[in-house]
């Protein structure tokens, strides 16, 4: 008999969790320096619109589904797309519910760890002293092992702890794990966030001889919009990315936590609840903690220039930050482990889904399931930590936090309006639901597959078949131009990364074997009768 399946302890702890997930290193990093390079304040037009013709949508079906789902005891997307659709290829589909997340946890969980050995060179003053970036610099590709691998026993060290605490909280279970975790660590990274903040609007003009860069000025530098940037199509994709990344829809993660809840649990409000406070922490805090400190102690040149890269703007800028304002090596300390903390709410969040295949699909408990994944998660990991010089990371982020989770959130909004079909959705997000939507919105969900669809179209053309040809040695330049066909297309011999077609070859091996279990899963499944 199979066993029951785990559930939530409270709806706090739901919801918690949830932000948890959404609440990450996107929100402190990777939002600040997007909207600082695309249009400042003019971004949060396209940012918004994404948000609530892409985001909410995407939640309200991820919930919906999933709290479907979890009624047939499915808490992934290969068993959830099997039981709506209720055709073969569904389930196969559903492997990207499987592969985004694990392929982003792979190279997430290293970065995550970079945020924990920060925090502690911070309180032991590592750094203390160095205030020229480039020193900084120097200092973080020296830790990644990057000039020699000097101090890469160091990272590697971190990474193993960072690795550990994220597999005993899985293997603590849903209420004993994500949720107590999430419950402690989601109010400290608010307050650490806030008090950073209040830090920072009170910090008088740092710089001597530059009154003028000051929290006033730094806050203009951030948000005054520039609203030419509106014309150009890589701002509104750049916002739509930025949606699914923060709030880790198109990644199956959602769905499963959704897929714990009982059959009259409400989703709606606590799926909006959970979007809101992902969208507190990042537009009011991670808005007014990087970009305007950076602005205040090296000007706009320096910030923009800073902006460029989200790894530079936490590791660099911010250390030299705090290397030059008393307490610093609190103030260090409170900006890394916030940072560690946003992070591996998330990572656990990223092994949940297959955690819950193996759980559901195979009947592994989940300290056998925890046990396998771990394994699997740990030799793979490698490839980003010692290939991250190659550009192993940013490969993986690319066909896993970039491509595939779109293809994944497309196939969800498929599955969603083709099969569930819009008025059986609206009818289960309202069922328990402790508020009634205002009819119209329901609307919405007519608009997001073409929305999401034209994203898709676009980026394929213009970002994706660039990317993926580049390491084959072809140089691809396409761009949109006014008149017919609209599309031009410069090609250039470019040089082989051989690296980057193994790390390639290792997705797409990965990829088989994901689908060969679903597979497997399905054939136990319809043997199982006969052989009981
Ligand atoms: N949602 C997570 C983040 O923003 C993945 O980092």
């Amino acid at each position: 008999m199979k066993a029951q399946r785990e559930r939530w302890g409270s709806r706090i702890g739901i919801i918690l969790a949830v932000a948890g997930s959404a609440i990450g290193l996107g929100n402190f990093l990777r939002f600040p320096g997007l909207a600082c390079q695309n249009g400042g304040g003019a971004f949060m037009i396209p940012y918004f619109i994404s948000f609530l013709l892409l985001g909410i949508p995407l939640c309200w079906m991820e919930w919906t589904m999933g709290r479907y789902g979890g009624k047939l005891s499915h808490g992934s997307l290969p068993g959830i797309f099997d039981a709506i659709v209720q055709r073969p290829w569904a389930k196969y589909a559903g492997v990207l519910g499987l592969f985004v997340p694990l392929v982003i946890f792979f190279y997430y969980t290293y970065i995550e760890s970079w945020c924990l050995a920060y925090s502690v060179f911070s309180l032991a003053g590592t750094h203390a002293g160095v205030t020229d970036p480039a020193a900084m610099k120097t200092a973080l590709s020296d830790f990644q092992g990057l000039t020699g691998g000097r101090h890469m026993g160091t990272a590697y060290a971190f990474f193993l702890v960072t690795f550990a605490v994220n597999l005993i909280v899985i293997y603590r279970g849903l209420a004993r794990g994500i949720e107590f975790l999430c419950k402690i660590a989601v109010p400290v990274l608010v307050i650490g966030g806030v008090l950073l903040v209040v830090r920072i609007f009170t910090t008088a003009a740092p710089v001597t001889g530059h009154p003028e860069w000051n929290i006033n000025n730094a806050l203009g530098f951030m948000w005054n919009p520039e609203f030419g940037a509106l014309k150009d199509p890589n701002v509104w994709m750049a916002a739509a990315g930025q949606i699914f990344f923060t709030l880790s829809v198109g990644l199956g993660a959602i769905m499963t936590y959704a897929s714990y809840l009982r059959e009259k649990d409400d989703v709606a409000l606590s799926s909006l609840t959970a979007c809101s406070m992902n969208e507190v922490a990042e537009v009011v805090i991670g808005g007014s903690i990087v970009i305007p400190a950076a602005f205040m102690f090296f000007g706009p040149a320096g910030a923009k220039q800073m902006s460029q890269s989200i790894f530079d703007l936490g590791f660099v800028t911010m250390p030299c930050i705090f290397s030059r304002i008393p307490w610093g090596e609190v103030f260090g300390f409170y900006w890394f482990f916030m940072l560690f903390l946003a992070g591996i709410t998330s990572s656990i969040s990223l092994m949940q889904p297959v955690v819950s295949f193996l759980e559901d699909e195979f009947g592994f408990n989940r300290r056998k399931a925890a046990t396998a994944l771990g394994i699997v998660c740990f030799i793979v990991s490698h490839a980003c930590i010692f290939g991250l010089g190659a550009g192993v990371l940013d490969e993986f982020d690319f066909w896993g936090g970039t491509m595939a989770i779109t293809l994944c959130a497309l196939a969800e909004v498929v599955v969603f309006v083709f099969w569930f079909g819009i008025n059986r959705g609206w009818k289960e997000l309202h069922s328990g639901a402790d508020v009634r939507l205002p009819g119209p919105l329901k609307y919405v969900f007519y608009i997001t597959p073409f929305y999401l669809g034209g994203i898709v179209l676009y980026w394929a053309v213009f970002s994706w078949i660039p990317w993926i040809l580049k390491p084959c040695g072809i140089e691809l330049e396409i761009t949109l131009v006014a008149s017919p066909p609209f599309i031009h297309a410069v090609a250039a011999a470019g040089a082989v990364n051989p690296v980057i077609l193994y790390a390639r070859v290792t997705l797409l091996l990965f990829l088989l074997a994901l689908l060969a279990l679903i597979h497997v899963a399905w054939q136990r499944k319809r043997s199982a009768p006969a052989s009981a």
